[in-house]
């Protein structure tokens, strides 16, 4: 029998993804899926996308083409610098480095922080990827709980004031699996509680420019300027992935200064630069002006899927199912109530919810440790209005 190949012992701390497994199962005919993280491709802006490009080639070839400087290409990072002025953040454009997704951020973060057997504080529920990726550096991965509202700040001060964690990560706009959104008060005491605790906050921010109706609370980087000494502490990974296209690989991130020294280092053994064609492409992209109309054509279609699938939920599931209806973002978080001897189990409805031909992830995957196995994520990005009604009658037969 060949010998084994050795793998190295961090790999131990981590599971193949539960949803992927669930993901295997999408490829049946006719299955309409709520599972997926995706923006809809039916949105991306083509025609502005290749003209940007076709800029990026004519203008600046040897730039688009050539190596390029770790931080990022710089009239991107001037570009971002000023998008993130226009949310009421102040930042030089050497004070964002640009990453290959926000997931590079997190992953650099995860490097350049986390020694094995580190706390980190993140919300149960939060982004699957991010468990992995900070336990495959050894961390512990601790839970604070939410609500509607976001994390609940005085059992995440506990938390802190506890474990001493190396960090708190938190996704406060519209998060992802929660579609939560951490109130104003509550991002004030997180400000709060990283200068008493010196503890590093890492905000999250992919989904926070698609809201619906009113704009979100500003971010927590942009009100650090109200509590002195917040913004030392403060970590910000931003992403043009849901709002204009995943495919880029365009994200950044903003730290204090040492991090972010730290964190191009490590960038540079990694991947060196971000693909400067995307960079370029992105640069001429939001140079061009391009960014109000499409963030505009993308909140208004969203808007509407999320309003049908709210609707199609209530009439279609009753009581059996509770949920806040987002304001914003990509995701229904719901709980199954059990009411009426219904399911209880989300993993359950999601394997009946198949056979019926609609897909949606069991939310206990969320969870560091202790899961809701009665929560379930769906996503309502992908599918037209028809779908969603037609998904969520099905899902509706499957309890
Ligand atoms: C909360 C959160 N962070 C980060 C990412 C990674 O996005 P990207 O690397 O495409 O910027 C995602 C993608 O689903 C996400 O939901």
């Amino acid at each position: 029998m060949k010998d084994p190949m050795q793998f190295a012992d961090r790999l131990n701390n981590v599971e193949t993804s539960a949803i992927r497994e669930l993901f295997k199962l999408l490829g049946k005919p006719g299955i309409i899926s709520f599972a997926g993280g995706f923006p809809d491709s039916a949105m991306f802006d083509v025609a502005g996308i290749t003209e940007a490009a076709n800029k990026a080639l004519t203008e600046e070839p040897g730039a688009a083409l050539q190596y390029g400087a770790t931080e990022g290409y710089n009239p991107l990072r001037e570009q971002l610098a000023a998008f993130m002025g226009g949310k009421g953040v102040t930042v030089a454009p050497e004070g964002l480095i640009v990453t290959t997704g926000s997931q590079q951020a997190l992953d650099l973060i995860g490097k350049t922080m986390i020694n094995p057997g580190d706390k980190v504080i993140v919300e149960a529920p939060t982004f699957l990827a991010t468990i992995q990726c900070f336990r495959l550096y050894g961390a512990q991965v601790i839970g604070a709980p939410i609500d509607e509202h976001g994390v609940k700040v005085d059992e995440l001060e506990k938390l802190i004031a506890e474990h001493k964690p190396k960090f708190v990560y938190l996704i406060p706009t519209f998060g992802n699996p929660s579609g939560a959104t951490l109130s104003l008060e509550r991002r004030k005491k997180v400000l709060a509680l990283a200068v008493k605790y010196k503890t590093p906050v890492v905000e999250d921010d992919p989904y926070g420019d698609l809201y619906f109706g009113d704009a979100p609370p500003p971010s927590i980087l942009a009100l650090s300027s109200q509590v002195s000494g917040s913004r030392d502490w403060l970590v910000h990974c931003g992403s043009l992935s849901k709002v204009l296209s995943p495919g880029l690989r365009v994200g950044w991130m903003i730290a204090p200064p040492e991090l972010l020294a730290r964190a191009t280092m490590c960038k540079q053994f990694s991947d060196a630069h971000t693909s400067t064609f995307a960079q370029a492409t992105a640069a001429q992209y939001l140079k061009a002006g391009r960014m109000p109309a499409t963030l505009a054509h993308v909140r208004q279609v969203y808007a509407e899927r999320a309003q049908a699938m709210g609707q199609a939920l209530k009439r279609e599931l009753g009581d059996a199912i509770e949920f806040t209806q987002p304001g914003g973002g990509l995701f229904f978080w719901a709980r199954l109530t059990g009411a009426n001897g219904k399911l209880k189990d989300a993993g359950e409805f999601a394997k009946r919810a198949i056979e019926k031909g609609v897909a949606f992830v069991p939310g206990a995957p969320f969870y560091a440790s202790n899961p809701d196995t009665a929560t379930l994520r769906l996503s309502f990005a992908t599918a037209d209005v028809a779908k969603i009604e037609e998904g969520i009658a099905r899902l509706g037969q499957a309890l």
